[in-house]
């Protein structure tokens, strides 16, 4: 039986904010017991906005004087970052944390044409973080000239500035805009395990005709990939994370919500580890995959599902995937989502990232 999700308005541009902060060193000389307990409250109050929005944290310790840590969040409205702000300046430690950079942004389709792109158009309207252990964000604005341009002229010059930027393909870039509802034009955040490789590339975009019409771009953070309790002990006190080995699969579960409100047929989104994961009950059965399409990023929550064959057909060009295991079954996706593990503990779906040993997709409905 074909069925089509019911959350077809997802498919739209994301909102984006990147929010760095600084601690008051004052925090620094509270007693220790207290900046445990500070610390904690505060993870405790970041992490249940993972429901919400995409949230990855990132310190800037160590690479910034006047900033970190940075929260990059990516949201469906706008209304939850202010209510993520507003959760955290309640904390104790809120108390100590100021504000030092703030910047609100939206995905949307380029302009340009980006001949030979390997994906297509959607795919920018869509941030999906790599784990990329590097993060370079700026501002930007270029110059009223620029604009004044025909749309030819200014095509020509992008060719150039792409052309350059394909020499790195280590390099990951995430163009946001935030024409009329920030301070400047767009945002940047290029993704890379290798900062010499960032460092190379700006500099070689600098000789391209395009350089002459930038006005702005600055200032520039490099921000460290790490867990938000590792961001947050980073910032001073005794630790609270747990060691985790470089090679170790963690576990982590997340409650979703009462399995009497999720009723055959639902999908819905989920986010847990900086991961948009689709969650799907399949005749009764609980299915978790990666929301994000292999071939673009297409939302996968959003689309036609197979209730026999238990697959589902990306909304945007149409790759089928097998919901149970993950696999390409039909279309031109050549890689599979990856799958998560789903249980029903006490009448509540848990969804969880566990080492792919223990890994349990396809619950049946009531099932413990
Ligand atoms: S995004 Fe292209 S098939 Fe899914």
């Amino acid at each position: 039986m074909q069925r089509t999700s019911q959350n077809r308005d997802l498919t739209k541009r994301q909102y984006v904010r990147f929010a760095f902060y600084k601690l008051d060193p004052l925090w620094r000389r509270l007693p220790a017991d207290e900046q445990i307990e500070h610390k904690q409250e505060l993870v405790d109050t970041i992490s249940q906005f993972n429901r919400r929005m995409l949230l990855r944290p990132y310190s800037t310790l160590g690479t910034r004087a006047d900033a970190e840590l940075l929260l990059w969040q990516i949201a469906e409205t706008p209304l939850y970052f202010q209510e993520l702000a507003s959760a955290i300046v309640r904390t104790r430690m809120g108390g100590y944390l100021n504000l030092a950079y703030s910047y609100l942004s939206q995905t949307k389709r380029s302009v340009y044409e980006i001949r030979d792109y390997r994906h297509a158009s959607e795919e920018q309207l869509v941030i999906d973080p790599s784990e990329a252990k590097y993060l370079f964000v700026y501002p930007f604005i270029k110059s009223r000239d620029w604009y004044l341009m025909s749309q030819p002229a200014r095509q020509g010059i992008m060719d150039e500035h792409i052309q350059v930027g394909r020499k790195y393909p280590s390099i990951k870039l995430n163009t946001t805009y935030c024409f009329g509802i920030d301070d400047y034009e767009f945002i940047v955040a290029f993704e890379s395990d290798e900062p010499s490789d960032f460092l190379d590339l700006v500099q070689e975009l600098r000789e391209t005709e395009s350089s002459r019409y930038t006005v702005q771009d600055t200032p520039l953070f490099t921000c460290i990939n790490m867990r938000l309790v590792e961001a947050i002990d980073a910032l001073g006190g005794p630790p609270i994370a747990t060691p985790v080995a470089e090679d170790e699969q963690r576990e982590v579960w997340m409650d979703v919500c009462p399995l009497e409100e999720f009723p055959s047929g639902s999908t819905r989104i989920v986010y847990l580890e900086g991961k948009q994961i689709g969650l799907f009950n399949i005749e009764g059965k609980l299915y978790a995959i990666n929301n994000r399409c292999t071939h673009a990023r297409g939302p996968l929550s959003e689309g036609a599902v197979d209730t026999d064959a238990c697959t589902v057909v990306c909304p945007w060009h149409y790759a089928k995937f097998d919901i149970q295991t993950g696999h390409v079954v039909d279309g031109i996706a050549s890689r599979p989502v990856e799958t998560y593990a789903v249980e029903v503990r006490d009448g509540v779906i848990y969804v969880g990232i566990v080492p792919q040993s223990r890994a349990v997709n396809g619950v049946q409905k009531g099932q413990n």
